[in-house]
């Protein structure tokens, strides 16, 4: 296939580049190069032939235009987007743009694409979403396609809006519009200001390990791989009109998540002076309107399309935290950028 892939230079993004390259498709990955962005990422990739890069912002409709009629994409995979839930409390302006009217430039744009002829007769438009737009759960229940949306913070409202968006141009303009909201991600090269590479970069360091409020949020956990191969499927074989949902099965508190993490460095760091590393959590004020529960059921998306996770939360944590232990270069030249992992973000209650 030929996929544009907006956000190819971030955490899920290149996964899904890498992978497609892997296996045959053609990618064009468009991507403004945020502070998110890592070249290095898909820096595997960079002289395969079948690999095009467009430093390029999703809100400038001419250039999605042009892009897409240059390189005649078969499916256009947006994930482009600001995603950490503390900036967006610290400034929404960015998450409004680009979430929202970035994901109206590249709507209009393919409309466009296909109202001139160029796209092929099986073209498909797939924004990839999250599962915080349907809100918190409490103690029992899972999101399905049809829970309703109840965001709750800047990140999740934007990313709200961007699928009603799509769901609009789909019913209006008869865009085949694909949707995907998926539980949370970990894996390798997830930019270090998100919970798990925090964790792991400042126990390694002997820094505290800060976990808002008491911990007790849960989250549905799936790896990045496990996302990427359901995105690629979903651009293949899903059908358009349909909303999927992914997830991983794997709910857990944010503190059995920390502590786990802690007990595997325990055991891959025998000699450090850190341990156990669970000794260095501290708990920290919980963040302004924190969901409380997400749990994802992706039954649809096993049951039409055949998807199901390869990994375990236990192994895929386990090779993650290697990851990182491994790839130190990764992460150290980001911090050299300037990027604190110690400095915390999003205590703004009020603009
Ligand atoms: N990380 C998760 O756990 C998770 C879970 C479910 C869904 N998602 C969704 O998946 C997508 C990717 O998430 P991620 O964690 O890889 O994000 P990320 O922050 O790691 O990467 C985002 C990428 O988008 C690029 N970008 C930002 N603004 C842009 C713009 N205006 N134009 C072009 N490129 C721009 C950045 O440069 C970066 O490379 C997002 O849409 C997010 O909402 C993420």
């Amino acid at each position: 296939m030929r996929l544009m892939v907006t956000g190819g230079a971030g955490f899920i993004g290149s996964a899904v580049v890498r992978r497609a390259i892997e296996r045959g498709d053609d990618v064009l990955n468009v991507d403004k190069l945020t502070y998110a962005a890592n070249p290095d990422n898909v820096a595997m990739v960079a002289d395969n032939p079948r690999y095009r890069f467009a430093q390029e912002d999703i809100c400038d409709f001419d250039a999605m235009s042009r892009l897409m009629n240059e390189f005649k994409p078969d499916a256009v995979m947006n994930l482009a987007a600001e995603t950490h839930v503390d900036r967006s409390i610290d400034g929404p302006g960015a998450f409004i743009q680009t979430n929202i009217i970035g994901t109206y430039a590249l709507l209009e744009a393919a409309r466009g694409y296909v109202a001139n002829g160029g796209a092929p007769k099986d073209f498909r438009f797939h924004h990839i979403s999250t599962d915080e737009v349907y809100g918190s759960l409490g103690p029992t229940g899972e999101f399905t396609e049809t829970s309703p949306y109840q965001p709750n913070s800047p990140y999740s409202a934007a990313k709200a809006s961007s699928d009603m968006l799509a769901r609009a141009w789909r019913e209006t303009f008869d865009l085949p519009v694909i949707v995907t909201n998926c539980s949370n991600n970990y894996g390798p090269y997830q930019f270090p200001e998100k919970l798990i590479p925090v964790v792991i970069i400042n126990a390694l360091e002997g820094k505290d390990i800060p976990i808002y409020g008491k911990g007790d949020q849960i989250r549905d956990w799936l790896h990045v791989e496990d996302h990427a191969e359901a995105l690629l499927l979903v651009a293949r074989e899903g059908k358009p009109g349909e909303t999927y949902n992914v997830g991983g099965r794997a709910e857990r508190t944010n503190l059995d998540l920390v502590k786990t993490i802690c007990k595997v460095l325990d055991e891959e760091l025998k000699d450090s002076n850190h341990a156990p590393h669970e000794g260095l959590i501290n708990f920290v004020a919980d963040r302004p309107g924190h969901d409380q529960r997400y749990a994802i059921n992706c039954d649809k998306i096993e049951r039409e399309l055949g998807w199901t996770p390869a990994h375990t939360i236990e192994e895929g944590m386990r090779d993650t935290v290697k990851w990182y232990l491994d790839n130190r270069d990764w992460w150290e030249k980001i911090r050299q950028r300037g990027f604190d992992t110690a400095k915390r973000q999003g205590l703004k209650q009020s603009a």
